[in-house]
């Protein structure tokens, strides 16, 4: 058999494949700790599962409508009412089984073969390869710690030709944490105003800022940008839900029915006990959400200041999301256990094999100086984790 070149182009995820591995240490017995983690490390708070137990009892079981039940769309419109000052309408909402197929949907109806879809560097390495998948050609706008991980317009400007249909923004960023503010998203808004490109805002994390900083979902600029994005959003990491996988897409009607149709005939409907559930979630009581915010933000803190105290290690401060992007080149070209260190993977490599702790390389979300740390894990495994990680490159003494 042969596998299409299509596929053939698509990269394993190694945030999946390093959360895997570091588990099956665990399993055998070994004491890792893992940074790799892309979810939560709360349980999903209990008013949210009784409502799926209750539906599970009571047969909610079979199919429902492919794009969600009608009571979730209701939910997610007044969610954007609420939280966004958005209006729209359930024929403008798509519920998918997770925001990843929210993205890959939204990506296949709007990308043709050929198209350049514009993707800020450092990126969640999904992006990428979905484009790829959809036949389009990722162009990436590289930025760093010198300008917090942020695009500027100008940067904008130049990435853009004629053969530009897409461009994605993710705020805030896995796997930076940097989180634009609406001084800083009105000049990008100003720039695609002037083109006919598509955008797609990954909203995922809106939930998780800091230090005050006040998210801002990118179409709530100005009503012109709203009739050109997509939004994609979702329950897994506001409410602690990844595993339920319940995702949704927020746009102008007859791309939500165009990716409606694609959902028809790939995955169909999401699971029919979760989705009463996730209404629950958005519509209830959020304390939960700020409780989890709180422990995220105090391990953050945590996190930044126990790595830059580190020689070597440069970790700028994110304002959102649970990942911390520390900038670790100053360690390339040394040895680690006895073995050379030329780059994040084999920084990684090392980390996991020699001193039991799991961070993923920066490389496939396109910056090799840094490697990503989760602070999705207890205060306890992150003293852990980060004392093996300061004695393993102190011991590098550079
Ligand atoms: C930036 C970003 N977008 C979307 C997703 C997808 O979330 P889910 O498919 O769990 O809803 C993730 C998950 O890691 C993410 O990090």
């Amino acid at each position: 058999m042969k596998i299409s070149s299509r596929v053939q182009n698509i990269a394993e995820s190694m945030t999946l494949a390093l959360t895997a591995r570091a588990k099956l240490m665990k399993k055998q017995g070994l004491d890792v700790v893992g940074f790799g983690a892309g979810e939560p490390d709360f349980d999903t708070p209990e008013h949210i599962k009784a409502v799926a137990i209750e539906d599970i009892r009571n047969g909610v079981t079979k199919y429902t409508p492919t794009g969600g039940t009608p009571e979730l769309k209701e939910a997610i419109c007044n969610k954007f009412k609420r939280d966004n000052g958005l209006a729209y309408e359930p024929k403008q909402i798509l519920v998918s089984p997770g925001a990843k197929f929210s993205l890959f949907a939204a990506i296949l109806t709007l990308c043709n073969e050929g198209d350049e879809v514009i993707i800020p560097s450092p990126y969640w390495l999904t992006y990428p390869e979905q484009v790829k998948a959809a036949g389009g050609k990722p162009v990436f706008i590289q930025t760093g710690v010198e300008s917090g991980f942020k695009v500027t317009p100008e940067q904008l400007k130049k990435a853009l030709t004629p053969r530009t249909a897409l461009f994605i923004l993710n705020n805030p960023s896995n796997p930076t944490g940097a989180v634009y503010s609406k001084e800083e998203l009105e000049p990008l808004a100003n720039v695609l105003m002037q083109t006919d490109i598509s955008i797609i805002s990954d909203e995922i994390y809106e939930s998780l800022t800091y230090d005050g900083v006040r998210f801002v979902s990118f179409p709530s600029l100005r009503p012109a940008l709203k009739e050109r994005t997509i939004i994609v959003n979702g329950v897994s990491k506001t409410y602690s839900m990844t595993g339920w996988r319940i995702g949704y897409a927020a746009g102008p009607a007859h791309i939500i029915a165009a990716m409606n149709r694609l959902q028809d005939h790939s995955t169909s409907n999401p699971t029919s006990f979760t989705q009463r559930a996730s209404a629950t979630a958005i519509l209830g009581d959020q304390s939960c959400v700020e409780k989890m915010r709180h422990a995220f933000d105090e391990r953050r803190i945590y996190m930044v200041g126990r790595l830059n105290a580190i020689p070597g290690v440069r970790c700028a401060t994110p304002q959102g999301a649970f990942y911390v992007f520390p900038d670790v080149s100053a360690f390339y070209g040394k040895k680690l256990s006895g073995k050379e260190i030329k780059g994040s993977l084999d920084l990684a490599n090392v980390l996991l094999e020699e001193h039991k702790v799991a961070v993923v390389p920066g490389l496939p979300f396109g910056d090799d100086r840094c490697v990503r740390l989760s602070y999705a894990l207890s205060m306890q495994e992150i003293t852990k984790g980060l004392d093996r990680i300061e004695a393993a490159l102190k011991s590098m003494n550079i």
